[in-house]
């Protein structure tokens, strides 16, 4: 069997078109040992857990193992499916590009259920890429930043962008003619059973994406705006994990005084097209 290192080296060298140099934006070779080297002779590592690190100075992350191992938990305990098959659907083509992946569970659950994908995750948070690959080899996991992609223009056929920030000149530029960008976005009952917990009686309670959807509807054409609703029960056990998901639950000192018996997902699906 391929080490997860080796695997990465393979799927990197089968989709080498797509990638490009974060630094000076020359095409990259991937040599058979696991180099990674553009035209201008700047380098960049695959790391023995099987992801690539296309950061050249490290970054202060707000977001940690336990983070992400968190979101794991509760991603694989079925909170997002609905999420997830909408996802799916709404998607096209085979090169699906997850932008601010995190975990990589949101993209490994979409791609699973197409065929012949080809998925690339990208986060800033190293964390988090260690996480996704450790969870998920087979994917093509990148330490990247959004604002310095590694990768060609026109490259991805589906870019989704889930509860993350966005770049969306960077989206229209990585996006082939007739690729999508589909964009996640929470609303107002997200998590609202936490949410009455931690800011009871505050002003943080309420939210609007007013602004977002017009902003994303003068960067994209063809937009469609749908809003995803659903309640799930939410067993003890993953009343920690999802304390520990979000930053929401990091504000809580009492955190054993927390009842939650269900949750809400409620987030607005906004899909477009580059031209
Ligand atoms: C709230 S988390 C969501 C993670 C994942 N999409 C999920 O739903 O579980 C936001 C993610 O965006 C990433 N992020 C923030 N700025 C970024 C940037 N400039 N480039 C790439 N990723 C970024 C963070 O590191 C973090 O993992
Ligand atoms: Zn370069």
């Amino acid at each position: 069997m391929l080490s997860k290192r080796a695997l990465c080296i393979q799927n990197m060298q089968e989709n080498e078109h797509i990638f490009a140099c974060p630094i000076c934006s020359q095409h990259v070779r991937v040599g058979n040992e696991g180099s990674v080297v553009c035209t201008s002779k700047h380098s960049f590592d695959i790391a023995k857990q099987g992801y690539i690190n296309f950061i050249t100075k490290p970054v202060q992350s707000m977001y940690s193992k336990e983070l992400f191992e968190a979101r794991h938990d509760i991603i694989s305990s079925g909170l997002y499916d609905e999420l997830q098959t909408r996802l799916a659907e709404l998607a096209v083509g085979t090169h699906l590009l997850d932008t601010g992946c995190g975990e990589g569970s949101h993209l490994a659950r979409i791609a699973a259920k197409k065929s012949s994908a080809i998925g690339v995750g990208i986060d800033i948070a190293k964390e988090g890429i260690v996480a996704a690959a450790k969870f998920h080899p087979g994917f093509i996991w990148c330490v990247g930043d959004l604002a310095k992609s590694p990768y060609h223009e026109e490259s991805f056929d589906a870019i989704f962008n889930i509860l993350s920030p966005a770049n969306y000149d960077e989206f229209r530029r990585l996006l082939k003619p007739e690729g999508k960008v589909i964009k996640v976005v929470p609303h107002e009952g997200y998590l609202k059973e936490l949410r009455q917990q931690v800011f009871a009686n505050s002003e943080k309670e309420s939210y609007s994406n007013e602004q977002t959807v017009v902003r994303f509807q003068e960067s994209f054409s063809n937009v469609e705006v749908e809003r995803l609703t659903y309640t799930k029960q939410l067993p003890q056990e993953l009343v920690p994990k999802l304390l520990a998901m979000t930053p929401m639950g990091w504000h809580i000192e009492k955190k054993s005084e927390i009842v939650l018996t269900e949750i809400t997902v409620d987030v607005m699906i906004l899909t477009g097209r580059s031209e």
